[in-house]
């Protein structure tokens, strides 16, 4: 940011905090003109708003959390009665002199360690089903398990957010009265789950995986914490595409935090309800990357496996395509463990790299090509994208329309249009962005672990508001309390 000041659509850290005040005002503001409309104009009191968990603030720099309830108290008397064009400048004023960070407050069920940390061999010491990450943190198995544990992030990083020693950027804090969370955490390893025991063992009449997951569904569906919300407060890892195969359909009021939703049915996962997070990419970060558009030799890049099914059809006509064009690379086969160098090699001294449909929309390729400063070309009409409210990704990424795509000539001439000036604006970004993709503990401010949750944050209004609908015929002692979990098709995005 300090290297490109000119550089004016990226994302500060403040101006993201503000985008998201700013997100939530808009909210308040949208559900006063909804009361509005509904009632009489000027019988609304800000008093009946209840104090908003997710305004629980705390101000940079400050190393202890504290906890402001309600950020009205800090907002001039709004009226309800005020124009609604006047009033938010002015709000969003006072929000970018005054950033505020929020942090998300989160409940973790304590999950036995057959559900998280064992799965990764991790054995209980004492009582505590989690680890002590002062003492040892379990490692996870590298390789192209990697590029789906998230799930191993997320959890680390909320049990780290009590540390007092925590310093610096916080977007999450775990709390132990669900009563006063945001959302409710599933520490559920689901994609390491069906990475290592999804294979029927002889002896076995289900696998490992199975079961977990049929557990899981029971545990939750028991919990005071998923019959008073009916789930829909729930933050569910789903990372892997065939993960949660078995529970996703009776979970699925829940938040799934997803790579896709290629295997989804949009009742069950939609951008609405949902939280795309990126893979963790497997090729090396090119550290201090001075190489630009002349020192990248290869044009375009694309390394990756044939699919026969569904989009991925498209991968074998760009490869007749494109195979003896000058200064392509198109290769087909899978990343192993020499691949992984190869393939860095590949992206770090290419310009542009290709990202196809595979049998799933998503793939891990497009952030191997972020963390190579490759442009990436996106070739993948379903595709959805991390982070996409917070971040114009056409300003670093190259979309192209499958049908465009198989046209003769057609990808070859657009990516030998972009110029020099062109791609380096581009390249530039990517530097800038790419540490929304990075992985790591402790995070760091505005990290794949922070974004990740920061998107979830600004899921919690519309969980919010379904809530409370949801409660509008439910009387106390009524029957009709259950029958929001018993009657799941009212809900749902669509
Ligand atoms: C806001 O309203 C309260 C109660 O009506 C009043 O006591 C207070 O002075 C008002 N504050 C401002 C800044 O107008
Ligand atoms: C949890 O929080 C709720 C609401 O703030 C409160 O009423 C309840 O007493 C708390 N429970 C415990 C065990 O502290
Ligand atoms: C990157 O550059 C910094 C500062 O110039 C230097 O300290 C660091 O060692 C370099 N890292 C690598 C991997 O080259």
């Amino acid at each position: 940011m300090e290297r490109n000041p000119h550089y004016r659509g990226f994302i500060s850290r403040s101006s993201l905090f503000c985008m998201f005040g700013f997100t939530s005002i808009i909210f308040i503001f949208s559900w006063f003109s909804v009361l509005r409309s509904t009632s009489r104009p000027h019988s609304v009191d800000l008093s009946i708003l209840p104090n908003s968990k997710l305004f629980a603030v705390v101000e940079n720099g400050n190393s202890q959390p504290q906890y402001q309830e309600n950020i009205q108290s800090s907002i001039p008397n709004m009226s309800v009665s005020v124009d609604y064009e006047e009033e938010v400048p002015q709000v969003k004023k006072l929000i970018k002199c005054n950033p505020i960070k929020v942090v998300l407050k989160v409940f973790m069920y304590e999950l036995p360690p057959e559900f998280h940390f064992g799965l990764l061999d991790w054995k209980p010491e004492g009582d505590s089903v989690w680890p002590d990450l002062k003492t040892k943190i379990p490692d996870y198995p590298g390789g192209l398990n990697l590029q789906h544990s998230i799930e191993y992030w997320l959890t680390l990083d909320l049990l780290s957010s009590t540390f007092p020693d925590s310093v610096g950027a916080r977007s999450v804090v775990r709390v132990h009265n669900s009563s006063e969370a945001d959302v409710i955490f599933v520490p559920f390893f689901s994609s390491l789950s069906y990475n290592r025991f999804s294979r029927l063992q002889p002896h076995e009449k289900k696998n490992r995986n199975q079961l977990l997951q049929e557990k899981l569904v029971k545990f939750l569906t028991a919990q005071e914490e998923w019959r008073r919300s009916g789930g829909r407060d729930h933050v569910i890892l789903a990372h892997h595409p065939n993960s949660m195969i078995y529970a996703r359909m009776k979970l699925w009021p829940a938040m799934f935090i997803l790579a896709d939703f290629g295997r989804y049915p949009p009742t069950i996962a939609n951008v609405e309800k949902d939280v795309i997070a990126p893979y963790k990419h497997i090729i090396k970060t090119f550290v201090n990357d001075s190489s630009g558009f002349d020192d990248r030799p290869t044009l375009l890049y694309f390394q990756g496996a044939i699919y026969r099914k569904d989009g991925g059809i498209v991968r074998q006509e760009l490869f007749y395509l494109l195979k003896d064009e000058k200064d392509v690379h198109f290769s087909f086969g899978s990343v192993g463990k020499d691949g992984i160098n190869k393939a860095s090699q590949g992206m770090h001294s290419s310009k542009f790299c290709l990202n196809i449909a595979g049998d799933t929309p998503s793939s891990n390729r497009l952030f191997d090509a972020i963390a190579s400063h490759c442009v990436p070309v996106i070739i993948s009409d379903e595709i959805e994208l991390p982070y996409e409210d917070v971040l114009d990704y056409s300003e670093f990424c190259i979309f192209v329309r499958t049908s465009d795509a198989v046209k003769k000539n057609f990808l070859i001439k657009l990516i030998k249009s972009i110029k020099k000036e062109e791609w380096t604006r581009r390249w530039k970004k990517l530097k800038e962005i790419e540490k929304f993709f990075e992985f790591q503990y402790p995070s760091q401010e505005e990290d794949a672990v922070q974004m990740i949750w920061q998107a979830v944050a600004r899921k919690v209004p519309s969980v919010r508001l379904k809530l409370h609908k949801s409660k509008r015929f439910s009387h106390k002692g009524s029957k009709r309390k259950r029958a929001i979990i018993a009657i799941p098709r009212n809900f749902g995005g669509r």
